[in-house]
């Protein structure tokens, strides 16, 4: 019955198996997706798929290394997989065998020596090698490994994988590396390669730690990502350093490099195919270098004079309100910034009284801190004025006194009337180029401010441009909005890039400091000797870097992403080095160029020919012809100096 029952129970379990091999036989498998469609083994290739693999091992080494001597191989311009198996050893194992290495070859050299040779110097080189390492092991300095290098080159035709198979033999025998193809065993060095950690070889070489160590392959850092933009060129191994800024931590970027090294170059070229990519583009130009970039884009190019339609009120209000902030209080500190650069340096004093006359000339307008009354029309520099002369306080009349120029001298035009303008242009630049020296400064706090204010009523992604930070970072407040910028941006959405000629001034202040830690990309082009020990401290650069920035070429350096870095060449199309170049050269060809195009080519009447022949016309100087034998206006793309 027992027996019976036993019977009943197993028919059912077997037919469910074999009705699960059934259903599995037909569905599709993660390896029937991953699998090849073929494999053919060969004696000398194998071919998996579409490709053909070779498979070489490495049997001779060279005596001494350096670190990062793999890197021709590493950067070996062609698909391959390196694989590199480590085997720790026991070192009373190894220990063992070198001791009876030793007494074998003491053996050899006193036999030659008795017999009256001269003792083979590679015996004894060995024998030297062998003690000191036995004196490692014992000491427990080193230890003991087996290493094995395969390097399998892949490619689409068997004729290039030939070819570069040549290439590759060539390449590792000039760093002395010794290699076979593993012939007749080429399923095997496939395998070995891909990875699961697999070697189906062992071909073996001692190594110590110190040696092993020396072969770490990460030694030239890519930057390559999906997405992103190009930067310019890696120059350690001719890959493309494309990146996206909005994906790290901030967007932030500085740019530090000593004059003529390319900054304002990189930046433009960035500005350019960021805005391709839908990013708004807002630019504080103090040099008027960044016109013709902006008209070329289609951009709005707004220029700061007495005499131009656009005014901006450093009162504005942005009318938001945010949980936590008061808009009006922040206000009132950036407009502190602002007159600390106007009035000059304030002591205690002034300080609180200047503060109680802001909040009391808002308060005639009718704004508090309430956010209902914050969308009322702000007050303008001249009712600041006023409130102070109105103090009755000896220190509030000299501040009004200071405050005078800006509202009845000649600079009264710009900053003390109602903003007429808002930012709706998605390429805007703000030159203040027309603006004296020590106006800039104050220009571009009160432009910063408003694109500030800007910025944060719709959130878009954007990207906005200090250049020459220097101007306004040697003032401690402004220096302190621009971090206070730097340190919020990300919530916005806005990359922030600061670039700065004046490495000096930007590192040396607390504020500069903290722009810098608060950017996730940092670039640095050609330093100054002067300014070089400053920046490797600050950077943590190696000797060969720091050289590296005394001696790049223009548009060359480190570029800084997150945790890792690369050296960088800045590259354009001709296109865009046309717009973008502020070679003056360059310039006047370019324009020479467009003269040319648009003058008149009438030709003279007939009558008039005898005239012309006797005294031929001599063009005006604008109006030359381009000289055939100077170079080409379009500059051709700088050349690579990839080795
Ligand atoms: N990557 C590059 N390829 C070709 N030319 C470049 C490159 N970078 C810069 N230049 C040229 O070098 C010159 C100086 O560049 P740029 O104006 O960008 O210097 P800068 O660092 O901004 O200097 P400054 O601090 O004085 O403003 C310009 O004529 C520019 O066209
Ligand atoms: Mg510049």
């Amino acid at each position: 019955m027992k027996l019976f029952g036993k019977k009943q129970t197993s028919v059912p379990v077997l037919t469910a198996f074999a009705a699960i091999a059934k259903l599995e036989k037909g569905t599709t498998s993660l390896a029937d997706v991953i699998a090849p469609s073929s494999v053919e083994v060969d004696f000398n290739y194998i071919r998996v798929g579409d490709f053909f693999y070779k498979t070489f091992f490495v049997i001779g080494y060279p005596r001494f290394v350096s670190s990062n001597w793999l890197s021709p191989l590493i950067d070996f311009d062609h698909s391959m997989n390196i694989s590199m198996f480590c085997y720790p050893t026991a070192s009373s194992d190894v220990l063992s065998d070198i001791r009876r290495k030793i007494a074998e070859m003491e053996a050899t050299i006193s036999s030659q020596a008795e017999e009256g040779k001269i003792v083979d110097a590679k015996v004894q080189a060995a024998l030297e090698d062998a003690l000191s390492l036995q004196e490692q092991l014992a000491k427990g300095v080193e230890r003991f490994f087996q290493f094995s290098l395969y390097i399998a080159l892949f490619s689409e035709t068997l004729a290039d994988l030939e070819d570069e198979s040549k290439k590759l033999t060539a390449t590792l025998s000039s760093i002395l590396l010794i290699t076979k193809t593993t012939t007749l065993q080429m399923e095997d060095g496939f395998k070995s390669t891909i990875p699961i950690g697999v070697d189906k070889l062992y071909i073996t070489r001692n190594m110590d730690t110190t040696s092993l160590a020396s072969t770490f392959p990460f030694t030239s850092a890519t930057l390559t990502q999906d997405k992103g933009i190009m930067y310019g060129i890696n120059e350690q191994n001719g890959s493309l350093i494309i990146f996206d800024r909005y994906s790290l931590e901030n967007a932030n970027e500085v740019v530090l490099g000593k004059s003529g090294a390319g900054k304002s170059y990189l930046i433009k070229l960035e500005a350019l195919r960021q805005f391709m990519f839908g990013t708004e583009v807002i630019i504080i130009d103090p040099e008027g270098e960044y016109e013709a970039l902006a008209r070329t884009m289609g951009g709005e190019y707004v220029s700061f004079t007495p005499s131009e339609p656009v005014k901006i009120n450093p009162f504005d209000l942005s009318g938001l309100y945010e949980e936590g902030e008061n808009e009006l209080g922040l206000k009132i500190l950036s407009l502190h910034g602002l007159l600390g650069i106007v009035i000059g340096k304030l002591d205690a004093g002034e300080d609180a009284i200047l503060d109680r006359a802001l909040v009391e000339t808002y308060r005639q307008k009718g704004v508090t801190v309430d956010p209902a009354t914050q969308k009322k029309q702000p007050p303008l520099m001249e009712d600041l004025y006023k409130v102070l002369l109105g103090m009755e306080d000896q220190t509030a009349k000299n501040l009004a006194l200071r405050l005078e120029k800006f509202i009845k001298g000649s600079l009264s035009g710009i900053f003390n009337q109602q903003s007429n303008f808002d930012i709706t242009n998605p390429f805007t630049v703000f030159s203040i180029k027309a603006l004296e020296e020590e106006l800039r400064p104050i220009a571009m706090h009160i432009i910063l401010d408003f694109v500030w204010t800007r910025v944060r009523k719709s959130l878009k992604k954007r990207l906005l441009i200090l250049d020459e930070a220097w101007y306004i970072m040697k003032y401690e407040d402004s220096a302190s909005f621009v971090y206070g910028i730097a340190k919020r941006a990300r919530k916005y959405y806005l990359a922030l890039t600061t670039a700065t000629q004046d490495v000096q001034d930007f590192l040396s202040t607390d504020y500069g400091k903290a722009v810098l830690s608060n950017s996730s990309i940092q670039m640095l082009l050609k330093q100054s000797p002067t300014e070089i020990d400053l920046i490797t401290k600050t950077f943590y650069l190696s000797e060969g870097e720091k050289e590296l920035l005394l001696s790049s070429d223009v548009g060359e350096g480190l570029f800084f992403a997150g945790q890792s870095h690369v050296v960088m060449k800045v590259i354009a199309a001709p296109f865009e080095h046309n717009i973008i170049t502020s070679n003056p050269q360059e310039l006047a060809k370019q324009q020479e160029q467009i003269l040319a195009e648009t003058a008149p080519q009438d030709s003279p009447p007939i009558d008039s020919m005898d005239a012309v022949e006797k005294n031929p016309p001599v063009p005006p100087p604008n109006q030359n012809l381009p000289d055939v034998n100077a170079t080409s206006p379009q500059t051709p793309p700088p050349v690579l100096n990839k080795p």
